[in-house]
């Protein structure tokens, strides 16, 4: 199971092996292992709670794992403890990550093209900026007067085209995408997974793609890992793993849409059971007591 998939493990831009973090009697990331390759887009699933966002996290370096091992185009990210200016703009280039809600990473007082100018101006600070700002706006299909409105002025749909633009600015390597189109109305979370398609084609960024939403990565991914109480648990080409799930936990995944002719009565059974045959069982004077 820690094997890295084979598709990716050719050119690997992003290597992720043995990742584990804990808070406190949490087992948030268990022995996590797994390889993105160049231009390729890896999705990430599981149910809440399982994982997915603490291991983005340690991945762009917002959180430190306990053990494992991150590599960002075979530069190792978690050896090197050095802080500076200039190491924490790299890493930056590195990954970057987009989140469910673009008011988070969005600064509420910079109107969209001068937030990019200002990313722009930290990372390439002796390139001219406006010619690339406005690649950036046509790039995630952002106008003139998106380019001038505050983020609270903006559609969601627009923010996280902005939130989109602003990762792509510095160039990087994988972008982390954590639920990106999870807060978005279906019609505008197809267009901003077209936008995402046309974008990886035009720039060869990796994507990390987490979702709970498995119709999502259908679309928008080669390859997907299945993340269940922090452990993969199953991995495999995208269309492979939906079409013929291995493990339970993927079926139970899979069962858990609802659908016509769906039944959350059994699927409620179904996942009582899985969590039974998860835990470790109960002594003999605990058998007793039932
Ligand atoms: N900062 C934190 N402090 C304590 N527990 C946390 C923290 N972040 C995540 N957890 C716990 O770690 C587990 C995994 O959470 P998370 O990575 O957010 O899962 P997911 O993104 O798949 O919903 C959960 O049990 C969650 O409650
Ligand atoms: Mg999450």
């Amino acid at each position: 199971m820690d094997e890295p998939t084979a598709v990716g493990a050719a050119d690997p831009v992003l290597r992720v092996s043995g990742l584990r973090k804990t808070y406190g009697p949490v087992l948030a990331v268990d022995d996590v292992s797994f390889t993105l390759a160049k231009g390729r887009s890896l999705g990430v699933v599981g149910e809440s709670g399982s994982g997915k966002t603490t291991t983005a996290r340690i991945i762009v370096g917002l959180e430190q794992g306990d053990a494992g091992q991150v590599t960002v185009a075979g530069r190792d990210r978690t050896r090197s403890r050095r802080h500076g200016r200039a190491e924490r703009l790299r890493r930056a280039r590195d990954a970057q990550m987009v989140f469910q809600d673009p008011f988070l990473s969005l600064d509420p007082r910079i109107p969209a093209a001068a937030a990019l100018r200002e990313t722009l101006r930290l990372h390439f600070p002796r390139r001219d900026a406006t010619a690339r700002i406005a690649e950036l706006l046509d790039q995630v299909g952002l106008g003139e007067r998106a380019a001038a409105a505050l983020p609270r002025e903006l559609s969601g749909g627009q923010r996280q085209r902005l939130a989109i633009a602003r990762a792509l600015a510095v160039e990087p390597a994988v972008l982390v995408l954590d639920e990106a189109v999870a807060a978005l109305d279906v019609s505008v979370q197809a267009q901003i997974l077209n936008l995402l398609a046309d974008i990886r084609e035009q720039t060869g960024v990796g994507y990390l793609f987490i979702t709970h939403d498995l119709g999502v990565v259908r679309w928008v991914t080669d390859d997907v890992i299945v993340m269940w109480r922090g452990a993969i648990v199953e991995r495999g080409p995208t269309a492979r793993v939906l079409a013929a799930p291995e493990h339970p936990y993927t079926r139970l995944l899979l069962d858990s849409a609802p659908r016509p002719g769906w039944d959350p009565g059994a699927v409620a059974a179904h996942r009582r059971a899985l969590a039974r045959a998860a835990t470790p069982s109960p002594s003999p004077s605990d058998h007793r007591k039932n």
